[in-house]
């Protein structure tokens, strides 16, 4: 194996491809493509995101510091890369991914309906990194479609949900193995 010393290549992949949502003053949501997005501590739970800093909703979550994580089926990947390179500064980007904006439990963000899953954030930190700002929401409830619930468990096969990876949008592959199992 010859490895290259490269620059310019986010070399972390596959990375999950959500819409992140953030509530705005006027009553317009806003709702953006987001795949800088990890889980950074399971109890409590804590989601990260890494917002651009000229962005609109950048604009927003700094005025109310609440956020959702919407993960969507592999049949709204045209939506999320609209909403990708569309401002919710020039349009009501619900209305333009005819995506419905919906009530959350715990914060003012909305959840998008048509997301198998929704996690409701509240920013507890942001850490100014350059390009991006990194907010550490704690989840506050998660919502789960029972279509991809088998008893406690997400049903991956079920869910379908949508990667990002080298500019490309991915589903999920072949099962290799459950947790813990060995793999033999
Ligand atoms: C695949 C993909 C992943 C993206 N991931 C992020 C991300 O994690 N954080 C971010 O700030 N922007 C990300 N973007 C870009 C935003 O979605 C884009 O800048 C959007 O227009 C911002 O909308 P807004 O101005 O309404 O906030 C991503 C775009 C694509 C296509």
């Amino acid at each position: 194996m010859v490895k290259k010393l490269v620059s310019g290549i986010i070399g972390l992949m596959p990375l999950p491809l959500t819409l992140v949502a953030v509530a705005n003053k006027g009553n317009v949501p806003d709702v953006f493509t987001a795949s800088w997005v990890g889980v950074l501590c399971t109890d409590p739970l804590y989601i990260g995101v890494g917002i651009g800093a000229g962005s609109y909703s950048h604009e927003l979550i700094e005025d109310n510091g609440e956020f959702t994580v919407n993960v969507m089926q592999e049949g709204f990947v045209r939506e999320m890369d609209r909403l990708g390179s569309t401002s919710g500064r020039d349009f009501d980007k619900f209305e333009q991914a005819r995506l419905t904006p919906h009530p959350a439990k715990e914060v003012k963000a909305p959840t998008v309906l048509e997301a198998a899953i929704s996690i409701e954030c509240k920013v507890q930190d942001v850490v100014r990194l350059g390009s991006h700002d990194f907010y550490i929401g704690r989840a506050l409830a998660t919502h789960v479609d029972e279509s991809v619930l088998d008893g406690d468990k997400i049903n991956v096969e079920e869910l379908r949900p949508v990667s990002y990876a080298a500019d490309s949008y991915w589903s999920i592959g072949r099962k290799l193995g459950q947790v813990g199992s060995g793999l033999e």
